[in-house]
């Protein structure tokens, strides 16, 4: 009788304990999740600082609330880049051609735009794919951008090479929501 306590209480006690995973795991949000994402980051300083960048959001911020942060960076900086483009593209020094891929990058740019605020909405209502779709019609904008000036160390390239990074942060916040068996 009093194994079969004993049995009884040490089920009684794996249930508990199988039905309240550990709180913290489940919990983490804010500054520590920051840091959990950003652990893996090629930059961690700069994953920190585009994440924490929402003074109202990322306090609190969930892995959702996360990936919507660095979209919202990512498309102010591809909106910056935007703002050169078209001061480029009124100079008259530059060769023609130049100008054409210029006034290309632009269309393109202002096409990545527009999908923002849609891409926004679905990760809203927990759509996966279309996340993807956004970042990549970005930064294919970005690279007819860059491609459009030859060399490396024009501003359009280091522009866009800081977008690139922004998109990566992006990309894995992105890729632990959409698997969060991936996470840590
Ligand atoms: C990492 O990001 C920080 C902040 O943006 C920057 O100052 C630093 O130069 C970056 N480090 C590397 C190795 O790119
Ligand atoms: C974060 O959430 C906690 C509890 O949900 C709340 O008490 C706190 O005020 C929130 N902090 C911010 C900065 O929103
Ligand atoms: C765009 O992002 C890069 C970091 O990758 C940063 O150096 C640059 O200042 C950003 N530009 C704007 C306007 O946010
Ligand atoms: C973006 O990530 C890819 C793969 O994760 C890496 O190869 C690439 O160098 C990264 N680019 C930047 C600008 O961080």
């Amino acid at each position: 009788m009093e194994s079969m306590t004993q049995v009884f209480l040490g089920l009684v006690l794996c249930v508990i304990v199988v039905a309240h995973p550990h709180p913290t795991t489940a919990e983490t949000n804010g500054k520590e999740l920051i840091k959990e994402v950003c652990s893996l980051a090629p930059n961690r300083t700069l994953c920190g600082q585009v994440l924490s960048s929402d003074l109202l959001t990322s306090p609190n911020a969930t892995l959702k609330d996360l990936a919507i942060i660095s979209l919202r960076v990512a498309a102010r900086n591809a909106s910056a880049i935007l703002v050169d483009t078209k001061m480029l593209i009124n100079d008259d020094k530059l060769d023609p051609h130049i100008q054409q891929g210029l006034a290309d990058c632009k269309e393109t740019i202002l096409d990545a735009e527009s999908q923002l605020e849609d891409t926004i909405a679905a990760l809203m209502v927990d759509m996966k794919t279309d996340t993807k779709d956004w970042l990549k019609a970005a930064l294919a904008a970005i690279d007819t951008c860059d491609a459009s000036i030859p060399g490396d160390d024009d501003v359009l390239s280091v522009k866009s090479a800081g977008f690139r990074k922004l998109c990566n942060i992006s990309i894995s916040v992105i890729a632990l929501l959409n698997n969060p068996a991936a996470k840590f």
